[in-house]
């Protein structure tokens, strides 16, 4: 029976716009290693294949609404491969997996620190290719404004090319590191990328071995057409945001049909959806659970939490329709949530009101038994080969998830009771992967 893949998002101490608000959390986690180290710990005693940090390179939304921004959380975070360095000596079979920038970083610099990353951990590392859509990241690097679509696609594109290359260094055996004849490496299995692209020159070689898992697994963020041409191509899962079945169906296939025409097989690549499940022992217990973490949202932060995908819409009859967006930086996520709003029928205040907890991510509020109804029909009809899944706040959320929901899936024999392998990618069931 296929199985469920699984990652824990620990972004911002949970989802939930109001979420270091709420009396369960530690409102100063998002700086502190035994927070994280707690929450890791506990993912990887459930057997979670990965725990996810997703990343931005500025305070973002310095035009939001006056009074939104000293009320957010977002402003303090640690920087994450350097977290997740910090955690992998304390874990021993969980993924760890890292966004990095495409727009902002140079490609030699990030091959580095993954597969550093990767080494430490005896081969559990990942990284989730981003390009940069925020402005305030873009005047944190000397630009005054994000870089075209095409622009950051072309360049994440080839960005990727360069990373795998340099990963690509060294053959699994070019380490002979014989005391007696003196002899480190062989130089034939030693190789220099010498790329010369549109936006990188790089000679190489990269001076580390070879991956554990052959190279470090690729996430992928990002849905565009544009998006899913570089996805299909180099990822190995796909993370994405999808609010309902057929949406999901539809990316899925989407992908996949591409994959036999670039001599990739329909298991080589995972598509994981984030997934908010709010779980209660009742389905009024969970409604409660939901109602009171609504309560805590400021309107003005409710608000504001719209504003970099649809722009600032004060202006608005907060209960009248939501505007069609103009040429957004996020589109994938800007046109998801004005097709929710056309749906659903939902002014712009029951938006901001919904996707406060979800961010654009899937939302079900349920028992651990519907919850788990709903991930088995989205495996079993190709609409998602796991979730990332994304807590409305931690620790509290993971707990909820551990003891209502994963007992469930295991009994289905949906999802695993022991990890399988050593490495991400043996636990994520991938092939290894390697340019030669
Ligand atoms: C599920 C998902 C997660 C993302 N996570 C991040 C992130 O952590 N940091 C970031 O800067 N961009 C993130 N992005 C933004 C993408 O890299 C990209 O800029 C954006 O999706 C626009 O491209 P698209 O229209 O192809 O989706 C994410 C996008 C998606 C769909």
């Amino acid at each position: 029976m296929k199985q469920l893949r699984l990652g824990l998002s620990m972004f911002r101490m949970g989802y939930h716009v109001a979420a270091w608000r709420h009396p369960g959390n530690q409102p100063d986690g998002s700086m502190d290693l035994a927070y994280f180290r707690g929450i890791t710990q506990a993912a990887e005693a459930a057997k979670f294949d990965l725990v996810f940090m997703a990343d931005e390179l500025a305070i973002r939304g310095a035009d939001n609404p006056a009074g939104s921004r000293c009320r957010s959380s977002h402003v303090a975070e640690l920087e994450p491969i350097t977290l997740l360095s910090a955690l992998a000596p304390l874990t021993e079979r969980i993924g760890l997996v890292s966004t990095g920038s495409t727009t902002y970083s140079e490609p030699f610099n990030l091959a580095r620190q993954v597969l550093s990353l990767d080494h430490m951990s005896g081969g559990r590392a990942g990284w989730n290719v981003v390009t940069s859509w925020g402005k305030e990241d873009a005047l944190n690097f000397g630009h005054m404004d994000t870089p075209d679509y095409d622009t950051r696609y072309d360049r994440a594109s080839e960005f990727v090319d360069v990373v795998r290359g340099l990963w690509n260094s060294f053959d699994a055996d070019a380490f002979i590191r014989d005391q007696k004849s003196g002899i480190f490496y062989d130089p034939d299995k030693m190789h220099e990328l010498n790329h010369q692209g549109q936006f990188f020159s790089v000679r190489g070689p990269l001076h580390m071995a070879r991956s554990p898992q052959g190279e470090p697994v690729i996430f992928f963020a990002g849905d565009s057409e544009a998006g899913r041409a570089v996805a299909a191509r180099a990822a190995d899962v796909v993370f994405t945001a999808k609010q309902d079945l057929a949406d999901a169906q539809a990316f899925y296939a989407s992908i996949k049909d591409r994959l036999p025409g670039l001599g990739r097989d329909d298991e080589d690549l995972l598509i994981m959806p984030g997934l908010m499940p709010i779980v209660g022992r009742t389905k009024a217990e969970a409604q409660a659970k939901y109602d009171a973490l609504q309560a805590l949202i400021d309107p003005r932060v409710g608000l504001a939490s719209l504003y970099d995908r649809l722009g600032d819409l004060s202006d608005y009859d907060l209960d009248g329709p939501v505007p069609e967006p103009k040429d957004p930086a996020f589109r994938s996520r800007a046109e998801g949530m004005y097709k929710l709003a056309q749906r659903e029928g939902y002014t712009i205040r029951q938006l901001y009101t919904t996707l406060a907890a979800g961010r654009g991510h899937r939302m079900v509020i349920g028992t651990g038994e519907e919850i788990a109804d709903e991930m088995q029909l989205w495996l079993e009809t190709r609409a998602a080969d796991g979730f990332n899944i994304i807590p409305t706040h931690l620790p509290d959320a993971l707990n909820d998830f551990t003891e209502l929901v994963l007992p469930d899936l295991q009994n289905r024999g949906l999802f695993r009771t022991e990890y399988e392998g050593a490495t991400l990618r043996e636990n994520l069931g991938l092939p290894v992967k390697s340019l030669r």
